[in-house]
């Protein structure tokens, strides 16, 4: 097969506006916090997705549909993709974004996040946070009256996940029934992809060394939703045995912003677990490869895959703007300045 075939989007088009799994979700997701993808339901999983596929056809049906709503962005670590993903986001939406550096300034640490979430309500229509600590999320969303979005955990990365697959519907058409496998450390991105791969019906391989499996409770957790939804999450330690039949391989960095003092210890543990084209070549020949960058070159992965033909990496960071732009219609009950959904 061409990489031009595997390339061809075969998504169909659907009428969003008479869509029961958006109607349903925009009614019970305004106003509500996204702190991990296990707060969705698999039919809001499925409403994020199809809102985020018409968002990226009909972009000019939205410009207005967030008008004067004001977004903060705090983020305690660095970022690319995801800042300037949500500011696009919603300027393309007629609100505005206000960027708080706090790389610097940890949230909780000049005062209380109850304090904080309590003044921020007060000016802001929706609080974007990449952190360190889940809980800083967790406590934000507890005492903000406005929705609270996860843009990075040390738990969990759950807009990221959601481009991801996004990006796969476009690929593959559906992803219920697809072979998906991760390779790599199994870390906040990891969780994220198993509960929405589990959310959407994929099979979901992860291959993590030793020591460095998935969160036992994300496992069960998305075990239990894969199960409810006729697919099956495999953990191996064997990227050979988990790339067997897979039509996407994903991996990520094997050191995590904030892990950087295990660098020296963790590259040799990592290195039996890099995606190069001899373990791209043991996969399905339609497999695409995939990645949240940013990537550190030839070491998770190498500039031959990276930079390949299976590569679909820049489709994800594009569907970031995408499918953030569904999360924040349906969160900020925006919707109904829509036209077609009135
Ligand atoms: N994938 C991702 O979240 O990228 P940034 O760290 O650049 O935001
Ligand atoms: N796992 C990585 C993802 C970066 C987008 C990290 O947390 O640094």
């Amino acid at each position: 097969m061409s990489s031009k075939a595997i390339l061809e989007p075969q998504l169909t088009e659907i009428s969003v506006e008479n869509d029961p799994d958006i109607l349903a979700a925009a009614a019970r997701l305004a106003g509500e916090d996204l702190c991990s993808i296990a707060d969705l339901s698999s039919s809001e999983v499925r409403a994020i997705l199809k809102l985020g596929h018409d968002v990226k056809r009909n972009p000019r049906d939205y410009r207005h549909a967030l008008d004067a709503k004001q977004m903060v962005l705090m983020f305690e670590k660095a970022s690319l993709r995801t800042r300037l993903s949500f500011e696009t986001g919603i300027n393309t939406m007629g609100g505005n974004a206000i960027f708080v550096d706090q790389t610097n300034s940890p949230l909780g640490e000049r005062e209380a996040i109850s304090d904080v979430a309590r003044n921020v309500d007060r000016w802001v229509d929706v609080i974007v946070l990449r952190t360190y600590a889940h809980d800083t999320i967790m406590e934000m969303g507890a005492n903000a009256r406005t929705p609270v979005i996860n843009a990075l955990s040390d738990f969990e990365h759950p807009c990221q996940a959601l481009a991801d697959f996004m990006t796969l519907e476009e690929h593959f058409g559906t992803v219920a029934g697809l072979n998906f496998t991760y390779v790599g450390d199994g870390n906040n991105v990891c969780h994220s992809l198993m509960l929405t791969g589990a959310q959407l019906g994929a099979n979901v391989t992860i291959a993590t060394p030793r020591g460095y499996s998935p969160d036992i409770e994300i496992v069960t957790k998305a075990r239990e939703i894969a199960e409810s939804n006729g697919s099956e999450i495999k953990l191996l330690q064997d990227p050979h045995a988990a790339v067997e039949n897979a039509d996407a391989i994903y991996t990520d960095v094997c050191v995590s912003m904030g892990m950087e003092h295990e660098s020296t210890k963790r590259a040799p543990i990592f290195r039996p677990y890099q995606v190069n084209e001899a373990l791209m070549a043991e996969a399905s020949p339609r497999a695409v490869f995939m990645h949240c960058l940013p990537a550190h070159r030839n070491a998770e992965v190498t500039d031959a895959v990276l930079d390949g033909p299976q590569s679909i990496v820049f489709d994800q960071a594009e569907n970031r703007m995408h499918a953030q732009k569904a999360v924040l219609l349906l969160l900020l009950g925006g919707l109904v300045n829509v036209t077609k959904f009135q």
